[in-house]
């Protein structure tokens, strides 16, 4: 039932295969970019929050060479259709739409006054589309390194992912916080990206212990209401804010919340409780993560998922059913906790377990979402990994 990761290096091999097989080209530069999952902190990463993401061990990976062209030659094993940018002219939005985040991030790189070459490039990825784990970060992030690499020069790694964040906002149309690219762009091996929303520092802390596992289940499903109702959400906490009449929900408590409670009107209030209480969470979280208290750490994340659900309203069916299974598992079964992770509305659930009981646990997991729902999920696990880099 535990789906295994593809090793970054036949992921590699195979994408300078494809570029030979598609375009004819020899590659000269390999970029690989992470997908992520979050522990806890879910939409409060536009909210001044703390989250506290990692980068996961499925990969985009971007194999191309320059091309003697002021073109660039794109195609992908995921379409195989051949996408041609002409890099004389600013790129506007344009179809096919996975190419956008290209053009975002060539923009980005155009904006400050880098020529880029032409290029030939084939895309390879094992990070699940549509399964809220940032396949779009790291389609962005290996765009950027391949382009650091194709220029030999290298962006300071906080500006790489501000810079792939504005691609995402300007040429995906979403409204995006910081976590997915600073996720893929600062992720290390054992360390979990924990970062302060507010100041835009990453931390990384160490989530080494062999006894622990993280399992990632893709419930399969993307519910239509996940574009617009992204942007909705960041518009109510940004509303929510300007009633309570403070400048960062840093600075807000719950008894302001409570206090505003009638003026904010629902659904902004129970929004504010979402984004006050998250906050909360995370911190508490980050500190029980170090103290090994798995009993509080579980119960983290137990609230947090309530919290998604019933106060910010970005779960969904096939969600809670993952979430419920795993808490029917509960402690004695392995599980520390579980939630729904990312944007949410579909998507998967992330679960801390037992390392040793991790197969019998996502056996579970796939046995009883398959009868609930008639979906098989994907299921894997997957340790904290290295961020986007160049592959020598
Ligand atoms: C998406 C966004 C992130 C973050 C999460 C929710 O993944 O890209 O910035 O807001 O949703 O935590």
């Amino acid at each position: 039932m535990l789906q295994l990761n593809p090793d970054l290096s036949d992921l590699v091999t195979d994408a300078s295969n494809g570029l030979m097989d598609k375009l004819h080209a020899n590659a000269t530069i390999t970029a690989a970019a992470p997908g992520r999952v979050n522990l806890i902190g879910e939409h409060i990463d536009y909210c001044d929050g703390f989250v506290m993401p990692f980068a996961i061990d499925r990969y985009i990976v971007i194999s191309g060479c320059t091309n003697g062209s002021t073109q660039a030659r794109i195609t992908s094993a995921i379409s195989e259709e051949l996408v041609i940018l002409d890099l004389t002219q600013l790129q506007e939005i344009a179809e096919p739409k996975w190419a956008n985040y290209l053009r975002g991030v060539i923009r980005g790189f155009q904006d400050r006054g880098h020529s880029i070459p032409g290029f030939d490039a084939y895309i390879l990825s094992s990070v699940p589309g549509g399964a809220g784990l940032s396949s779009s970060a790291a389609l962005e992030c290996a765009t950027a390194t391949f382009l650091e690499g194709l220029l030999d020069t290298v962006l300071d790694t906080k500006e790489k992912a501000l810079l792939c964040q504005k691609a995402e906002h300007d040429f995906a149309g979403v409204p995006c916080g910081i976590m997915d690219q600073y996720a893929s762009a600062f992720g290390k091996p054992n360390r979990l990206v924990m970062i302060d929303c507010k100041t835009g520092e990453p931390e990384l802390i160490p989530f080494e212990n062999p006894d622990l596992t993280v399992l990632i289940s893709n419930t399969m499903v993307h519910h239509e209401l996940s574009d617009g109702g992204y942007a909705i959400r960041r518009k109510h906490t940004e509303d929510g804010l300007a009633i309570i009449g403070k400048d960062s929900w840093r600075d807000v408590s719950t008894a302001d919340v409570e206090a505003s409670w009638e003026k904010l009107g629902d659904p902004v209030n129970r929004r504010a409780r979402h984004v006050v209480s998250e906050i909360s969470r995370t911190i508490r979280a980050a500190t029980a993560l170090t103290n090994n208290d798995f009993e509080t750490l579980g119960a983290l994340m137990a609230a947090s998922h309530h919290s998604l659900r019933d106060d910010f309203e970005v779960s969904c069916e096939e969600l809670d059913i993952l979430v419920e299974i795993a808490d029917k598992i509960g402690r004695n079964g392995g599980v520390i906790g579980a939630r729904m992770t990312g944007g949410g509305f579909g998507g998967s659930t992330v679960t801390l377990c037992e390392t040793n009981k991790a197969a019998d646990i996502a056996a579970t997991l796939a046995d009883e979402y398959d009868k609930r729902t008639g979906f098989k999920p994907q299921i894997f696990a997957s340790r904290p990994s290295r961020g986007a880099h160049l592959v020598v």
